[in-house]
């Protein structure tokens, strides 16, 4: 198995180093368009192999994209991340411009690839390598409710004192501060609903502060987040090359599910060899569905915004 992740950034390398330390491929290639970055940060991964004892083969690539041929998956982290303050549908003009050429590069020499989509806005750039790509809209993913979801269960179990993995919880709508819709209704601790656990306030903080996450650490860190983006990339990759089949909420292309058509959006979806598989429908209740509305609004409004660049 082969993988190739674009933009050795924060993001894309530490996606890159879950992937080499998961042992997921044999292969897998680092490519940035700045001279030297993916060479070297894939030479340093490679110097950990003895260390933490992996066998994946890293090469780093200055913008070389015959050293991807044959991919079996590829992940696009390639753009301007975001800056304190900055939101992610700032970024539109310089990323779809970016994306859209790393789509054509890859398609040249891994026809077959499934593509995961983590460059913002994420939503619109889903829908763009799409669009661009003309691949079949099983092998689009956008990671961003994958991340968003990771980002919920660990506001809850801050305040339910439990470990993030005992809880079922799903982020869906667009991957934005105001498009994400946590969805605390549905969310459980095991099987019990956490909503029996946590006041109003505590309810509305855990949404709250969920939506924000990013924007959060960005102000905190100076640039975007990388540690949960790369991470949530790479158990993309991990379910779609093992064939896990998990349930992940995932930026896909609806035909009718969820009442909507010619949108890529967060839903949650089954993943596995063959890319997004399956829709789940989760039945939202009223007030979800409106804010599942409001967010589609948003996101198809981000989307209109390529026609003019
Ligand atoms: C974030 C970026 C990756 O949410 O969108 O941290």
């Amino acid at each position: 198995m082969k993988v190739t992740v674009v933009g050795a950034g924060a993001v894309g390398a530490t996606c890159a180093d879950n992937i080499a330390r998961k042992e997921l491929c044999s292969e897998l290639v680092l490519l940035d368009i700045k001279e030297g970055i993916a060479e070297g940060k894939a030479q340093d991964m490679m110097q950990t192999a003895t260390l933490l004892g992996f066998d994946t083969k890293i090469t780093g690539s200055t913008n070389d994209y015959t050293k991807t041929a044959g991919s079996d998956v590829v992940v696009i982290t390639s753009g301007l991340p975001r800056k304190p303050g900055m939101t992610r549908e700032e970024l539109i003009g310089v990323n779809a411009g970016i994306v859209k050429g790393v789509c054509e590069n890859i398609l040249k020499h891994s026809p077959d690839a499934i593509i995961i989509v983590i460059s913002n806005p994420m939503d619109t750039m889903t829908y763009l390598a799409l669009k661009s790509t003309g691949l079949p809209k099983n092998k689009i993913i956008g990671m961003g409710g994958t991340l968003d979801s990771a980002r919920f269960k660990y506001q809850l179990s801050q305040h339910l004192g439990c470990s993030p993995s005992d809880l079922n919880a799903v982020v869906v709508g667009g991957h934005g501060d105001t498009t994400m819709i946590p969805l605390i209704s549905k969310a459980t601790w095991n099987s019990a609903p956490v909503t029996s656990f946590l006041s109003k306030e505590q309810q509305e903080k855990i949404v709250k502060d969920t939506m924000v996450g990013g924007a959060t650490l960005t102000a905190l860190i100076g640039t975007s987040a990388w540690y949960a983006p790369g991470a949530a990339g790479a158990a993309l990759v991990e379910s779609i090359l093992r064939d896990e089949k998990k349930l992940f909420t995932c930026c896909v292309s609806l035909e009718g599910e969820y009442g909507q058509n010619d949108i890529c959006i967060g839903v949650p979806v089954t993943i596995g060899k063959n890319g997004w598989e399956k829709i789940i429908d989760f039945e939202l209740n009223e007030e979800e569905k409106a804010a599942f509305e409001k967010s589609v609004a948003a996101v198809r409004s981000m989307n209109d915004v390529l026609a003019t660049l």
